[in-house]
């Protein structure tokens, strides 16, 4: 894939139309590290063609296991039989983040392992202590050799209790997928309840896996000997369906996503009304979430939390909305310290913004401008993309490779609302 290349977004009012969600990236990713629990084919619908999925079928090969993906049908055939190794080589898991989730699974299937300090965004430092200690918790030995840990178990912890320092959703899925093959049961306090989460955690219970919920925020497993291979459709991409609607509101338009599920997005809803945006819900069994912009969009303010708070992979997308908005609005990251870097794009475009640590004024402006933009990651891709879809003129937006990471093919989706928009690879 070329890192060179651009998006090029004309301004396009009223995005209009009906569009169906792809799975989520953020759920097929964890799911994918879970088969490695199994022997056999698991098959997997509704997934996206992302490179970040592509970069997890690059992992799982090299461990050993059988990929086909239909990427027309967004069906994925995993079989899991001849997984092998119990390593996975720098050069692998420097490719994203979410590389280390294969270190739980590999530690419950080999009882070891050795992978590389994972790579990914550079949205802040991204440590993985949380899942470290986690592990050593349950039992593990870990060393560290330079870029590499190596993980064993030497003895079995039974009954243990986490409790994790912060609700993170990589490391609540990485100590999940260790637990449900060890003896005895593990609870798993302030842990990570992302919809992904809950869906990935669905996979294991169909796998076999005994998994139940405590309040607060506690996951209880209680291991059993294996696991057996599943289908499964993948839950639609409540960040796909968040950017969608963004574009229909940020171009005045209306947009109808039949298979969105309002529930995983609440408060992003809610904001989206209080700038004065009609939301219509539940029109398809319960299912659906339909959006009429209002031509005078409202100031509001927002702080990215841990779910259900306000989903941080929709901060900037929301940003670029409220650029346009009407009086002033506060928005503030918490989950990520360096998740701000699209502001000075956006001022790029005639936005008018102050930033103070992770804190940033959004002052509302009556026009954006089209310009040459560069998406630092993957959620700032989408927002100067929805912010290029109001500005007047031609925006380019550099960094192709980090929309490809996130989204699958996200252009056509656009497209047929509207908008001119066209991926251009040099
Ligand atoms: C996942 C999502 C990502 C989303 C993020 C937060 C996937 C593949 N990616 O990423 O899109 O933005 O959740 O909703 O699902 N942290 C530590 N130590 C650790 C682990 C995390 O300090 O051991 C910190 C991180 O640096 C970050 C915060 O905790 O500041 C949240 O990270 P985490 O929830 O783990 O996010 P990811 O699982 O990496």
């Amino acid at each position: 894939m070329s890192m060179n290349g651009y998006i090029l977004v004309e301004q396009s009012l009223k995005l209009s139309g009906t569009v169906d969600l792809i799975g989520a990236k953020n759920a097929v990713l964890p799911i994918m590290a879970a088969s490695i629990l199994t022997q056999g084919k698991s098959t997997f619908y509704s997934v996206p063609d992302s490179s970040d999925v592509h970069e997890m079928i690059t992992l799982l090969e090299s461990l050993g296991a059988k990929i086909f993906f239909d990427k027309k049908e967004n069906i994925l055939i995993i079989d899991t039989v001849n997984i092998n190794k119990s390593e996975v080589t720098q050069e692998v898991m420097d490719k994203m983040r979410a590389s280390i989730l294969v270190m739980g699974p590999l530690l419950a299937r080999f009882r070891k392992t050795r992978v590389a300090l994972p790579g990914g965004c550079l949205i802040g430092a991204r440590p993985i202590d949380l899942h470290l200690k986690g592990f050593e918790k349950l039992g593990a030995n870990i060393t560290r050799d330079n870029n590499y840990f190596y993980a064993s178990i030497n003895q079995d912890k039974k009954d243990q209790q986490i409790v994790l320092e912060y609700p993170s959703v990589g490391a609540t899925e990485n100590l999940i997928m260790f637990s449900v093959l060890q003896k005895g049961t593990t609870n798993i306090l302030n842990a990570a309840l992302e919809p992904e989460v809950l869906d990935f955690i669905q996979v294991l219970q169909k796998m076999g896996a005994k998994i139940e919920f405590d309040i607060p925020a506690t996951i209880k497993i209680t291991g059993v000997d294996n696991l057996k291979p599943i289908e499964h459709k993948i839950i639609p991409d409540r960040l796909e369906a968040g950017t969608l609607l963004l574009a229909a509101a940020i171009t005045g338009g209306e947009i109808s996503l039949p298979n969105a599920i309002p529930s995983d997005m609440d408060l992003f809803l809610e904001k989206l009304k209080q700038m004065g945006h009609k939301i219509e819900i539940g029109f398809n069994n319960s299912n659906g979430i339909k959006l009429i912009a209002t031509n005078n969009p409202k100031a509001t303010d927002i702080k990215t939390c841990p779910y259900p708070g306000f989903p941080t992979d929709l901060q900037s997308p929301m940003m670029a909305a409220l650029c346009l908005a009407q009086g002033e609005s506060k928005a503030e990251e918490t989950v990520f310290e360096n998740r701000l870097m699209h502001v000075k794009e956006l001022e790029k475009m005639g936005a008018q913004i102050k930033t103070k640590n992770s804190k940033a004024i959004v002052s509302g402006v009556d026009l954006l401008y089209g310009t040459q933009v560069i998406a630092s990651d993957i959620r700032a891709s989408a927002a100067l993309v929805i912010a290029g879809l109001a500005a007047e003129g031609k925006t380019e937006v550099l960094g192709i490779h980090h929309w490809r990471r996130g989204y699958d093919k996200m252009e056509n989706k656009l497209k047929k609302l509207g908008a001119k928009i066209k991926v251009v690879e040099v």
